[in-house]
């Protein structure tokens, strides 16, 4: 492969999405529409695919319902992308479900909940990265991929902080409270290595797989909880929102030009004890 490289000392053009076309599937969720505004103002066109709608202000930001436990809905959505775009750059797989008793302990976790939990979140990225990939591939594309992890990913939760949390009052609803699912863990690290047998069988077509791996966002949490979880990040806080606009941006653009098969851990220092 040719060595085509550039020297480049202009942040701008360094960090610019200028031309780009990105898909975000999981794209209305809270870190989807942080990116998706992020890349815009760097440039890009995005694309965001979801089964919810959400309004949204920005002419460069547009919205397709998909649902990813749907093979042909990913199928025809990219299509309809790719006629109206010509082409695709950047897809980022950000989406993950939370269906009925998703937070109940393990010892009773029920098979139906892990398997729709392991459809959506790691079958989901299969179809779409496939997909994806011939399409880089049919049209000679330096593509990129970006999967969005978890630390859970990388390392198992720490069940002490979720103890004594309230019942029936846990930030998403439902009937347990709030701690860290076996099939959210056991999904991410799938994930994991999906990125990695992507990276190293797509790296010679010149297609770049890297994934991003957030530390917990605060969003209202219990405060016993939050202080917790606190306890266990050096930098001595949760994330908020935004945390991840830089790192998206940083793996989107040719600032990453050289980093494929990659997991970016963005998580206060969590994993570094
Ligand atoms: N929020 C955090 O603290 C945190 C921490 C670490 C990792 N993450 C990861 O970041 C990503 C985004 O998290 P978030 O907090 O923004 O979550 P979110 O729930 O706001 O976003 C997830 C999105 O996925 C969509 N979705 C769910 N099922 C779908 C389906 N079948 N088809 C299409 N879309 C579907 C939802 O509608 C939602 O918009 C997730 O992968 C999550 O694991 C989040």
């Amino acid at each position: 492969m040719k060595n085509n490289t550039k020297n480049n000392f202009d942040y701008k053009d360094i960090f610019s999405m200028k031309n780009k076309k990105v898909v975000i599937f999981g794209g209305t969720g809270n870190l989807g529409l942080n990116f998706s505004k992020t890349l815009s103002s760097a440039g890009a066109k995005v694309y965001l695919l979801d089964k919810v709608k959400k309004k949204l202000d920005d002419k460069n930001i547009f919205f397709l319902k998909c649902d990813v436990n749907s093979k042909k809905n990913i199928e025809n959505n990219l299509k309809k992308i790719i006629k109206k775009e010509k082409k695709i750059d950047v897809l980022i797989y950000n989406v993950y479900s939370k269906p009925m008793d998703y937070y109940q302990k393990f010892e009773k976790y029920n098979l139906n909940t892990w398997e729709k939990v392991m459809k959506t979140n790691l079958t989901g990225a299969f179809l779409a990265s496939q997909n994806i990939i011939n399409h880089f591939k049919e049209k000679k594309i330096s593509g990129n991929i970006i999967i969005v992890l978890s630390t859970y990913g990388i390392v198992g939760p720490d069940l002490s902080i979720y103890e004594n949390l309230k019942k029936h009052k846990n930030i998403y609803g439902g009937k347990h409270s709030l701690t860290t699912p076996v099939s959210y863990t056991s999904s991410k690290s799938g994930l994991l290595g999906l990125m990695k047998y992507l990276a190293t069988t797509c790296g010679k077509f010149n297609i770049r797989v890297n994934s991003l791996s957030p530390g917990g966002v605060f969003d209202f949490q219990e405060k016993n909880f939050v202080k917790k979880y606190t306890k266990k990040v050096p930098l001595g806080r949760m994330a908020s929102w935004s945390d991840y606009n830089g790192p998206i941006l940083f793996l989107a653009s040719d600032a990453s030009s050289y980093m494929t098969g990659s997991n970016l851990i963005v998580d206060g220092g969590w994993t570094a004890w």
